[in-house]
């Protein structure tokens, strides 16, 4: 996976993660129930996957429900359960058509066995794709994600496949969810917090972070343009002096 360039010459950001929040103060500011702002940010999400999709850009990581979110009334959280069921089998036949692969991050054995199959019919019928890859954060945790893979690797030196002395970034990296992508060039939070609420804490670290206080059913066209003009702004230096770059890209051209 390499930086996108667009028409114009500008690079893109091949991995985009984002935290979509305020659907709740949405439905609020409306008088509607929570539910209702839940179901405005599906179409907002159809958005910027299409938006992701025309754009080409690579990857695409949402957070659809984190771990904590466990903790919200039993009635909210079984709407959330029953808008996945019914948005993923609305949407997966669509997103196939348009060469989306769709994977799930997260520990999924907590959900329903009908959300399950759901979630395992999604990855199968579009594992192929080459377009857009789609990862939806259910029941994620940054936290677990860290945690699990100490498991894994754990696992395998015990057993011996690999020794203490094999354990670095890169292989620790290999055990963490979406290893098989580079890390999001850009992370979007909606809704006005500035926080990043136990997301994809090891992925992020040299992430660039745009904040924007759109709640989640409003986030436009526009406001996803918005976002990508504002990353392409940035100077990704890694470590570097602002000059080590100028004069490295001297060199190149
Ligand atoms: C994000 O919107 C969606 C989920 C967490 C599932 P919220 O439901 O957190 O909306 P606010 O933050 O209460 O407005
Ligand atoms: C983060 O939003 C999780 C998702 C968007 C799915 P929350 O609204 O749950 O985050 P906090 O708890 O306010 O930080
Ligand atoms: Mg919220």
């Amino acid at each position: 996976m390499t930086a996108m360039i667009d028409s114009t010459g500008t690079v893109l950001p091949g991995h985009i993660a984002v935290v979509m929040d305020g659907n709740g103060r949405w439905a609020n500011k409306r008088h509607l129930p929570r539910a209702a702002g839940h179901k405005a940010g599906v179409d907002a999400t159809r958005r910027v996957v299409e938006n992701c999709v025309k754009n080409n850009i690579e990857a695409l990581t949402i957070f659809a429900f984190s771990s904590e979110n466990w903790n919200r009334p039993v009635s909210e959280v079984s709407n959330l359960m029953s808008l996945f069921v019914s948005t993923i089998m609305a949407e997966v036949k669509k997103l196939n058509k348009k060469n989306v692969c769709v994977k799930f991050i997260g520990d999924r054995t907590r959900f329903s066995e009908k959300l399950q199959g759901k979630i395992n019919e999604a990855e199968v019928l579009t594992e192929k794709n080459t377009g857009l890859h789609l990862n939806i954060a259910a029941n994620y945790g940054g936290r677990w994600d860290i945690v699990n893979a100490c498991r894994l690797i754990t696992e395998e030196v015990i057993n011996g496949d690999k020794k203490l002395t094999d354990i670095d970034e890169a292989m620790f990296d290999s055990f963490v969810s979406l290893s098989e992508m580079p890390a999001p060039d850009l992370f979007i939070r909606t809704g006005g917090e500035q926080r990043i609420s136990n997301f994809l804490i090891w992925q992020l670290a040299y992430s660039e972070l745009y904040f924007t206080d759109i709640l989640w059913p409003d986030f436009s066209d526009e406001d996803f343009d918005a976002a990508l003009n504002w990353y392409t702004g940035r100077q990704r230096r890694f470590g570097k002096t602002g000059t080590q770059l100028l004069d490295s890209e001297a060199v190149e051209s």
